[in-house]
């Protein structure tokens, strides 16, 4: 059970019934006192200066990196803090060492973040690109993966779960078919590590991408994982050297080296600190609150004449996105009233996965309600009751 009174840290809960979580999710009050101590009591650079105030700045940061470790369960120097999915996923696709001839494999449910890269380099460096095709509720089979992987692919990239669809996608099977051919497998966590325990270990994966804000971070947070360090990095300059000559550089090792500039410090803090919520609360309690509520939802909402809801049916793997339609609607019209009438905030349109769109010929996209640990079968009631209502009236 995820306890009611957490609701009492998210300010904007008492005003309005949130299900946008895919999009970002809110914080709670200890994320941003965190942050505010940092600003209060050790503003000053990371890994930079020797007085008290910046070694302790310094160690909270080193601290927020290790507690993102252990959330994910990896080593030290295998993480490396970013602004959000979309630049970890740019850091691999432009700074991995491609040869003629490789060839990389993505799918048509990913996120554009994780489809433009790839696009990008096919068309700047002549990587062979090739996208597998999901079912109708985003279903992706492992093996159509080895149907097409050859000795050429030297990286396939997968989102863990779809944030259109909501289905979860096993990655830990594309990631064997992945290393039977020496492979490498990125994995796209945005939409499954804020959401359910995952162990980077038992998924088997090369790379791991996940932004902050949809785990009750802050906004400009993100996070790569990368088992090896075969990546050069995209920025060089203040900070992540050895030494520096009028001649050249040497780089440090370790994560160090792929955060060039001052980073987002109280982000980094926030992002502990939101780490150690979720961990609190419990990621398995969290899958299974969210379970309950979503499938309240999808309950609902299938019994309303005239609605279409999409993705995995009854007893589907998925993560608590629903994506849905009312006949004769445009879906931006239908959030626009969702909110008007009952102040309750969902995400219309496209999701940034206009491929997908494309293949489930939906042109106008799909209205899309998603969770976190903080919303109630109160919500889920509140939101089909209102779309009974619209459905009935437009
Ligand atoms: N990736 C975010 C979403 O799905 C922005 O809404």
């Amino acid at each position: 059970m995820i306890p009611a009174d957490i609701r009492k840290d998210f300010a904007l809960l008492s005003e309005v019934c949130y299900l946008d979580s895919a999009a970002t999710s809110l914080s709670p009050e200890p994320v941003l006192e965190a942050m505010l101590d940092y600003e209060r009591t050790s503003r000053a650079n990371a890994g930079r200066g020797v007085h008290r105030i910046a070694q302790q700045a310094s160690r909270k940061y080193r601290d927020a990196h290790q507690a993102v470790r252990n959330f994910i369960n990896v080593r030290e120097g295998e993480v490396v803090f970013t602004r959000n999915s979309t630049e970890a996923i740019n850091a691999v696709a432009f700074g991995f060492p491609w040869q003629a001839g490789d060839q990389v494999i993505a799918t048509l449910l990913e996120h554009h973040s994780n489809l433009l890269p790839w696009m990008r380099i096919r068309d700047r460096q002549g990587i062979d690109l090739r996208l597998l095709t999901p079912g109708q509720d985003g279903t992706l089979d492992p093996a159509a993966l080895a149907e097409i992987i050859t000795k050429k692919t030297r990286l396939v990239a997968i989102s863990q779960a779809s944030n259109v669809l909501g289905n979860v996608v096993p990655v830990a099977e594309f990631g064997k078919i992945c290393h039977d051919y020496g492979a490498l497998l990125l994995v796209d966590g945005s939409q499954s590590v804020p959401h359910i325990p995952v162990d980077v270990e038992r998924m088997g994966c090369d790379f791991l991408c996940f932004s902050g804000h949809k785990m009750l971070g802050p906004t400009g947070t993100g996070v790569l994982y990368m088992k090896e360090p075969c990546l050069e990095p995209l920025f060089v300059g203040g900070g992540g050297v050895e030494k520096v000559t009028a001649a050249g550089y040497t780089l440090t090792t370790g994560y160090e080296r792929y955060e060039a500039g001052t980073p987002n410090i109280s982000g980094a803090i926030g992002l502990a600190r939101a780490v150690e919520y979720l961990e609190t609360l419990g990621m398995e309690k969290i899958r299974q609150h969210e379970e309950q509520v979503t499938t309240r939802i999808i309950d609902g909402l299938s019994g309303i004449e005239n609605v279409q809801v999409f993705g995995p049916g009854p007893g589907g793997n998925r993560i608590g996105v629903v994506s849905f339609a009312i006949r004769g609607l445009n879906p931006h019209d239908v959030a626009v009233m969702l909110d008007g009438e009952a102040d309750i905030m969902v995400r219309s349109g496209h999701h940034c996965c206009m491929p997908l769109m494309e293949h489930l010929n939906l042109p106008d996209g799909t209205v899309r309600a998603s969770l976190h640990c903080y919303n109630t079968i109160e919500d889920a009631d509140l939101l089909v009751d209102t779309i009974r209502i619209i459905a009935a009236n437009f």
